[in-house]
């Protein structure tokens, strides 16, 4: 594995909520040598999310930003993302829909991994709605976020089969597992032109 010393690359924020197990592909994408991106900042609105140790870890600049007040909050992310020069935003399991406001103000690109098909199942409870429907394939998606959710431009897809025996935990460990190698493509989809 032929690791890069970070530099030049597109300095990068990504936000979470919780477990952080994208965040961590992310990281680990990011040093090497073909990754055009470094992460640089980790922002999330929740103390307790256990991907903050990959903060820790890696040693990445983590803000905790308390969403009580939505529009304080996303002043703060946005003077945050200034003062580091931040160009691209990855969400990853974060969980607060960000406002228009927030998305124009912010002079770069934002993605968003969603744990479906776009544009089937937008929202929340991905899985049970794609099991409840008997579908054949659920899956992933990575696209740029708009001010409409889960709506923007569509990068990349990955289908994964449901089996009669899945749950919605089971097909929700087996599209992580995809997510994990998704997110990267799709940068280096958008990066690579
Ligand atoms: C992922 O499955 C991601 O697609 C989903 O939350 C999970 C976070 O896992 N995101 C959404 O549902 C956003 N609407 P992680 O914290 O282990 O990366």
């Amino acid at each position: 594995m032929v690791l890069s010393t970070g530099t030049n690359k597109i300095k990068t924020a990504v936000f979470i909520s919780g477990t952080g197990s994208n965040l961590e592909s992310l990281i680990k994408f990011s040093k090497l040598n073909k990754s055009p991106i470094s992460i640089n900042l980790i922002i999330t609105n929740n103390k307790l999310a256990k991907g903050l140790k990959h903060g820790t870890i890696f040693k990445i600049q983590k803000k905790i930003i308390n969403f009580t007040n939505k529009n304080v909050a996303e002043k703060k992310i946005l003077l945050e993302l200034k003062k580091n020069k931040i160009e691209l935003v990855c969400l990853a399991g974060f969980m607060k829909i960000l406002s228009k406001n927030f998305i124009t103000n912010f002079k770069g690109k934002i993605l968003n991994i969603h744990p479906s098909l776009l544009p089937k199942y937008k929202g929340l409870n991905t899985h049970q709605r794609a099991l409840e429907n008997k579908d054949k394939y659920s899956g992933c998606t990575v696209h740029i976020v708009n001010s409409k959710l889960d709506s923007g431009k569509i990068i990349l897809q990955k289908r994964v089969k449901i089996l009669k025996k899945d749950t919605p935990d089971s097909l929700a460990k087996k599209i992580l597992a995809q997510e994990h190698k998704l997110y990267p493509k799709a940068i280096l989809k958008i990066f690579s032109l």
